[in-house]
Order: structure tokens, then C-alpha cells, then sequence
């Protein structure tokens, strides 16, 4: 049988997203029930950026489905001395029964699971973060139902590797989604988007805009990220002051839905793109959103490394 990967949305059917959602409620539910499915199991964690809720959380989704996780940091592997992908993906999977990699280039994972022999999990990239919107729909399936379809996701900020995966995660559970942010901070390939989601969820309504007011207005969920994302730690006072205005607060959570949730895929910088009276208020929901990265991994794993 030929190995599987999870390293974009758009290589799943939104019913395989779907499954694998209703079995990370399962798994979370029942996680007694699975903690020998994975036993004897290895995975493989390469991170060439920082991390905190992706590097435990898949430790720990490992461990607690009975296998372990080897971890590797940016300067362990003969990789950072100028060994190929190539090679590195070769020997890997002799060793062990599954990779995830945290890396800048996503040509890179691309290459990567190419080579292996074993599963390759994408724990983000500068173009995407798969993993990050698995536990985004699973949390805002727990918070306001699982019938998603026609629910508005309004993204306030620097258009980056969420807002991606963001878009083409509400294409696959037919929710709308309005991208807030300065023209300067939209995506480029936004138009080229534009067509993918559309093409997966036909009736989707999908905008790019600059006004935050009229962007978040009516919105079940407000999505934000940091306005600096690793490898951009150069422009940051440029874009602090670029994205001023973007802030989320209170007078902007009044626009959206009375019963709108704030959720953020951490770490947060309180004060610059979320204002601490939201990201500490009633509407937030970002430490359940942190705490079903592992739960929906533990589904992702569970997929791709069961025998
Ligand atoms: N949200 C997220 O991926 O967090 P880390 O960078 O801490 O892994
Ligand atoms: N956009 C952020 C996400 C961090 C989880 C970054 O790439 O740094």
C-alpha cells in the first residue's frame, strides 16, 4: 500500500477531513481506547524554527498512543552541514515510521515526503500549517456546532501560512471567510486561492479587504496571528508600524456575532495583534484551540501510521 502523507489540505477530500475531525473527537473522548495503537512506534520530529504547542504536542500525542518521539533541533542532523533531503529521507525511514518537520521552504517537506518511505507531517511551513487548522475546525466544531456550513471566519492581520490554511480549511467545511488586512499584508497569490477554494466549495464567499469594521462584522469567529512570523524578525518594527490599526479589541469583537468566539494559533503578543481584554476575555477560546493541536494529531498520526 502506498504511504500517506499530511502535508497539505488539499491533498484530502473535505469527507477524509471530515473523518479525520469526527476521529480526533473520538480519540479525545475515548483516549484509553487508543493508547496502544500506535505501540512500539516511532516519530520523527525535525524543527528548524522554534516551537512550543507542536513540538509537545505531538510528543505527547505520541507517547500517549504507545510509541515515542525522537526530536531534532536545527543544528542536530548532518541536514544543517549540507546533507541532501535526498539522503536525509532515506535513512530516516529505515529507522522509524514516521516524520514530522517544521522547516521554511514547503518545496522542502515536499521533497521530503517524496524520498521517504514513511509518512511525512508538515508542522508549518512559510506558505502553510496544516496541522494548526485541524485543531481550529475541531475547536470551533466544540464551540458552536458541527454543522459549519454558511459560519463566517473573518482573519484580521498579516495575511501569512495560517491565513492559507484557514482558507482552504473553511472551503472544506463550507464556512465563508473575510481576510482583514492592509493591501500591503494581503496574500499575493490570493487570486490563484481564490480559484482552489472555490473550486472545493463552490458557494464559498471569500473576500480580501482592508476595513476592519465592515470585515468583521457578523463573523462567528475572529482569527488572528502574530503580525511577525518566523524568519520575518528583520521587518518587525516596519510592521509594527504597518499594521497598526489591525489590532483585535473589544470595539472590534462588538462588531462580530454576540456569540462569536476569538481564537489565535499562539504565540500571541498582547498589546500588538489582539488586545488583552480579548485574548484573556470571555470570547477566547485559544488554550482549548492549543490543547486540540495533540488530540488532532493524535487522529493525523493515528491515520497515517497504524499498520
Ligand atoms: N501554534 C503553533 O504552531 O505553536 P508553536 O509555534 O509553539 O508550535
Ligand atoms: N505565522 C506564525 C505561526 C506560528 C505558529 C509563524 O509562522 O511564525
Amino acid at each position: 500500500m502506498k504511504k500517506k502523507d499530511f502535508i497539505s489540505l488539499l491533498d484530502y477530500t473535505s469527507e477524509e477531513l471530515h473523518s479525520l475531525i469526527d476521529l480526533a473527537d473520538q480519540i479525545k473522548a475515548n483516549p484509553k481506547e487508543y493508547s496502544n495503537s500506535l505501540s512500539g512506534k516511532i516519530l520523527g520530529m525535525i524543527f528548524q524554527k522554534n516551537s512550543t504547542r507542536t513540538r509537545i504536542s505531538f510528543q505527547a500525542g505520541i507517547y500517549q498512543l504507545g510509541g515515542t518521539g525522537f526530536f531534532f533541533g536545527a543544528n542536530d542532523l548532518q541536514l544543517s552541514r549540507g546533507e541532501t533531503i535526498y539522503d536525509t529521507a532515506n535513512v530516516l525511514s529505515r529507522y522509524m515510521d514516521g516524520i514530522m518537520i517544521r522547516t521554511f521552504a514547503y518545496s522542502d517537506v515536499q521533497e521530503l515526503a517524496k524520498h521517504a518511505t514513511i509518512p511525512v507531517i508538515n508542522g508549518l511551513t512559510d506558505y502553510n500549517h496544516p496541522c494548526q487548522v485541524m485543531a481550529d475546525i475541531m475547536t470551533i466544531r466544540e464551540k458552536l456546532g458541527k454543522n459549519t456550513k454558511g459560519m463566517k471566519l473573518t482573519y484580521v492581520g498579516d495575511s501569512n501560512n495560517m491565513t492559507l490554511s484557514l482558507i482552504y480549511m473553511c472551503a472544506n467545511f463550507k464556512m465563508n471567510m473575510t481576510v482583514v488586512s492592509p493591501m500591503k499584508y494581503q496574500l499575493k497569490e490570493r487570486e490563484d486561492v481564490k480559484k482552489i477554494a472555490l473550486k472545493i466549495y463552490p458557494d464559498m464567499k471569500l473576500d480580501f479587504v482592508e476595513d476592519a469594521a465592515s470585515g468583521v462584522k457578523g463573523s462567528n469567529v475572529i482569527y488572528t496571528d502574530t503580525w511577525t512570523s518566523m524568519g520575518q524578525e528583520k521587518e518587525r518594527e516596519q510592521r509594527l508600524k504597518d499594521l497598526n490599526g489591525y489590532m483585535v479589541d473589544s470595539k472590534m469583537m462588538k462588531l462580530a456575532d454576540k456569540n462569536a468566539i476569538f481564537m489565535h494559533c499562539l504565540p500571541a503578543h498582547r498589546g500588538e495583534e489582539v488586545a488583552t481584554e480579548v485574548i484573556d476575555g470571555h470570547q477566547s477560546v485559544v488554550f482549548d484551540e492549543a490543547e486540540n493541536r495533540m488530540h488532532a494529531q493524535k487522529a493525523i498520526m493515528y491515520h497515517l501510521m497504524r499498520d
